[in-house]
């Protein structure tokens, strides 16, 4: 299939482009597009046809759930009801990098929603997805652009290296803003929980309802028959090729650490370093790259699937971490890093 390739100047949105991808979506077919968290991969929410192609072009589990994508707050149609406190949650944190769980109407085929009765809806801060969501007339189901398994995209041609030949359209905009996917909170359940942290951070959601918490199985490697509440997280997730081992602890111990086991292993293994500003000149061997200054979360954050991505251009054997405090958005950056680890940790 040819892809066709358009990227829009942020400061200046192509309406012509914007309509031409809304069609698309509107007659069936698969767009991939910017959102503030990470390209999302686009259908009709409520096609059943439309939504099994993106199944197909990602190589998804079926019984993985797609989020639907909403340009506003009107969401009535598309769910049961929507409770109090999911409410304060979008009057507070919408449009942003928030999916909240509903109980699903009829409206959501059982494709979408992957044979659950519920359904999770985010209502993106990016205009661009914004934009194109009203052109199509329609919500649009997006998992994240890549292939199953790989880091999120967050820059367009990590789009065009996962999906170019298997979609019908690719939409590029600006490198996503945060970085991380949306954090999902299960509103059906009362009090609301966690099941996937993001930038919208339990300290944040916590202003609202003292009682929101995190679902046990978000920082702990899943057991063999684990049935997690969000399904894709028992899923291998966010790897590159090569494994990647993380090392946490102090700081001066950890770079102590990774350039011992690059040395023990420098003569038959070709070894990436995920480093921070602070620290990337310390590692005199390996391939160092930087995920930005450690004080500043924001960065780390938005760098970090694309730094994952770039040790498969390169071919490396191994991939060493350095770790985060677990706090505000560090708890999120640690969960996508230790899942990317498949929770290989050293503590120093
Ligand atoms: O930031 C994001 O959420 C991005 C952008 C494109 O919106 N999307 C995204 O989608 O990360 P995906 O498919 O890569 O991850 C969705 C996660 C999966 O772990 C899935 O199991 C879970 O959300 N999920 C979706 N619907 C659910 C539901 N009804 N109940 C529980 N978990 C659900
Ligand atoms: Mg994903």
């Amino acid at each position: 299939m040819d892809t066709k390739i358009v990227i829009l100047d942020v400061n200046n949105i192509a309406q012509d482009t914007i309509n031409e991808a809304g069609l698309v979506v509107k007659e069936g077919g698969l767009v991939a597009f910017p959102t503030e968290t990470v390209y999302g991969l686009g259908a009709n929410a409520l096609d059943k046809t439309a939504v099994e192609k993106i199944f197909k072009a990602k190589g998804r589990p079926q019984d993985n759930p797609l989020i639907v994508h909403v340009a506003n707050r009107n969401i009535e149609t598309l769910v049961k009801e929507v409770p109090n406190i999911a409410k304060e949650i979008m009057s507070k944190y919408w449009p942003g990098p928030i999916t909240l769980i509903f109980n699903k109407s009829n409206l959501i085929p059982s494709t979408t929603s992957a044979g659950l009765d519920t359904v999770g809806i985010h209502m993106p801060s990016s205009v661009i997805a914004r934009k194109l969501i009203e052109a199509a007339g329609t919500p649009i189901a997006a998992p994240s652009a890549n292939i199953s398994g790989r880091p999120s995209p967050t820059e367009v041609e990590s789009c065009i290296e996962d999906l170019s030949g298997k979609i019908e359209y690719i939409l590029g905009g600006e490198k996503s803003q945060i970085g991380i996917e949306s954090t999902i909170v299960d509103c059906t359940c009362t009090p609301p929980c966690i099941l996937r942290p993001g930038a919208i951070t339990i300290e944040m959601l916590r202003e609202i309802d003292n009682n929101i918490y995190i679902d046990k199985n978000v920082m702990s490697k899943p057991k063999k028959d684990f049935k997690p509440k969000a399904p894709g997280m028992k899923y291998r997730h966010y790897a590159p090729k090569a494994p990647v081992k993380i090392i946490c602890g102090d700081i001066e111990k950890t770079i102590a650490k990774i350039n011992e086991i690059v040395q023990t292993n420098m003569g038959n293994k070709k070894i990436g370093i995920i480093a921070t500003d602070e620290t990337k000149d310390k590692y005199p061997f390996g391939t160092v790259v930087s995920l930005g200054n450690r004080k500043q979360l924001e960065t780390v954050g938005r760098n970090l699937f694309e730094v994952l991505r770039s040790f498969d251009a390169i071919d490396v054997d191994l991939i060493l971490s350095e770790a985060f405090e677990e706090k505000g958005l560090g708890y999120a950056i640690m969960n996508r890093l230790k899942k990317s680890a498949g929770f290989d940790i050293t503590y120093v």
